[in-house]
């Protein structure tokens, strides 16, 4: 060690102590739980790069701060100074024997106690909750998911283009636009910066822009954020199979990247690793006409036959389990510990009973809506997590009807009544985490659909510019990363693959 190190006291991460086992550092964080024996206190305490149990034994040198450790609430912000011990079976694998603590900053009645917490108050009190460990894992994941995205398309020739978020016309269906007062006039934010990579790629080549994307989706499910980031990429010269190709080479690279640098986080969050170790090319292929042919067929039905079967018998095991453990934390004589354990347990039961009392209601519906799926129509949420659930890699299902799809998707020369698109069904009934097509590059049809929508072809000029002045068959697709990101990490909601996360009646903090 240099002078100069030597010198000042040295900080380290928690993530890096297997390079100082056996000497003294210092901590800087937050202390995430703690519990004492009257003579050794111990403090677990979190940095943002990991969690470490840092012990504090009472001593004549230690009497103040053992003190003040025992009486320190959660999540106040200290920094800890001590030895570094290895020990495999502790909370990544060190330990600290503390000969120091200052205390920056006291925190008292932190809000988010290790007991369950209803979801509506974690996400009210969001800007604390992604301080606790679940959190902590998904939005790391997220991270790199976003970096894996960049450095794919960066790597693979494509220019980032950056659109705007104040857009003037519709981009996706008029239905879900949030209108913004500009200077007196309507404008609305962009439902997606398609458009505007199109005309990139016919000055570039191979574009693509990330950001976030706003829909006023009026429903609350499980999938639709109002604010999420999607990436999207747009090629010129590609046709259908030419976007295709690029989107499975993409999920693949993304997929090895979380399994490469994400296993233990992945492990914590009780992902089925070898599920996303089965993401291989080639993914399946169908299309929209073999989809309904699916849903309205016997596997379908046998599935869902199954998981009423199953799910119903999981309801009186559930509330079988909830007596017997109501009956036990009442019980005379029991332990504090074993009565919080107990809570806890019965509130996550009573979270997956709610859960699966929605999901035996709905499957009668889901399965009618399956066996009756009208071919001419786009397909729902539960008939994607049908199909995809029928297939153990992601599923491509393209050429959707004309009128249910955008007004710039490429009419298909051997049935004009279809479009050459695709959406990319992610396994495990995650379904759609891609939408994208070939490009309408003919200037007649495309107004021909602009006007069949209803739409102002005067709003779409500088749009229709581009198919006047050197048409090419281009296309892309855009991928969302709130819907990649819960299925990579196996999510049942998408409310928390985003810090912030906004949805209809959702906007605080
Ligand atoms: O299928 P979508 O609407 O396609 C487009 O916006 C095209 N302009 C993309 C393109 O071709 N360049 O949306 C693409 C993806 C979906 O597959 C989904 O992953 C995500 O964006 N997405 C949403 N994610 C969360 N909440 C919502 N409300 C979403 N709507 C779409
Ligand atoms: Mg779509």
């Amino acid at each position: 060690m240099s002078n100069k190190e030597s010198n000042r006291q040295m900080t380290a991460l928690i993530k890096d102590l297997h390079q100082h086992v056996g000497q003294t550092v210092t901590l800087q964080g937050w202390l995430y739980n703690r519990r004492d024996s009257g003579k050794i206190a111990f403090l677990v305490v979190r940095d943002g790069s990991g969690l470490c149990q840092c012990v504090v034994a009472k001593n004549e040198t230690t009497e103040s701060f053992f003190e003040n450790a025992r009486r320190l609430g959660q999540e106040s912000s200290i920094r800890v100074t001590g030895l570094v011990r290895a020990n495999e079976k502790q909370i990544g694998g060190h330990e600290i024997d503390v000969t120091a603590l200052e205390i920056m900053g006291e925190s008292v009645d932190y809000p988010i106690t290790p007991k369950p917490h209803g979801i509506e108050f974690l996400m009210k009190n969001r800007h604390l909750h992604f301080r606790s460990r679940r959190q902590w894992h998904i939005l790391r994941i997220r991270a790199t998911l976003v970096d894996e995205i960049r450095g794919y398309f960066n790597r693979n020739g494509f220019t980032l283009i950056d659109t705007p978020i104040f857009a003037p016309a519709a981009g996706e269906g008029a239905q879900t636009l949030f209108t913004v007062d500009y200077f007196g006039e309507p404008v609305y934010l962009a439902q997606t910066g398609q458009l505007y990579v199109e005309a990139a790629c016919m000055a570039f080549g191979k574009v693509y822009c990330f950001g976030p994307t706003f829909r006023a989706e009026k429903s609350k499910t499980r999938r639709h954020l109002t604010e999420f980031w999607m990436v999207e990429p747009e090629i010129a010269y590609a046709d259908l199979d030419g976007v295709i190709e690029v989107a499975e080479d993409f999920i693949c690279s993304i997929v090895q990247r979380i399994l490469r640098d994400h296993r233990p986080d992945l492990e914590f969050l009780g992902r089925d690793i070898a599920a996303l170790e089965k993401v291989q090319k080639p993914f399946n292929r169908i299309t929209h006409k073999e989809a309904a042919d699916i849903l309205r067929g016997p596997k379908a039905k046998e599935l869902l036959e199954r998981d009423l079967t199953t799910k119903t018998a999981r309801v009186a095991e559930v509330k079988g389990l909830i007596a017997e453990k109501e009956a036990k934390e009442k019980s005379q004589g029991i332990k504090q510990w074993e009565k919080d354990k107990l809570v806890a347990e019965i509130h996550d039961l009573r979270d997956e009973l709610g859960d699966l009392e929605v999901e035996v209601q709905n499957i009668p519906h889901h399965m009618q809506l399956a066996a009756s799926f009208d071919g001419g129509g786009d397909l729902g949420g539960s008939d994607e997590t049908i199909i995809s659930r029928l297939h153990e890699r992601p599923c491509f299902v393209t050429h959707y009807p004309r009128e249910c799809k955008a007004f710039y998707m490429k009419r298909n020369s051997d049935d004009p009544t279809r479009c050459n698109n695709v959406d990319l069904l992610a396994p495990d009934g995650y379904g759609e985490i891609i939408g994208g097509s070939q490009r309408e590059d003919d200037l007649d049809v495309l107004l021909e659909r602009i006007n069949e929508e209803g739409l102002s072809p005067a709003d779409y000029e500088w749009y229709l510019d581009l198919r006047r002045y050197g048409t090419v068959p281009h296309g892309g697709f855009g991928l969302g990363v709130e819907r990649t990101l819960a299925w990579l990490c196996g999510l049942k909601h998408i409310r928390e693959t985003i810090p912030f996360p906004r949805m209809m009646g959702r906007f605080y903090p």
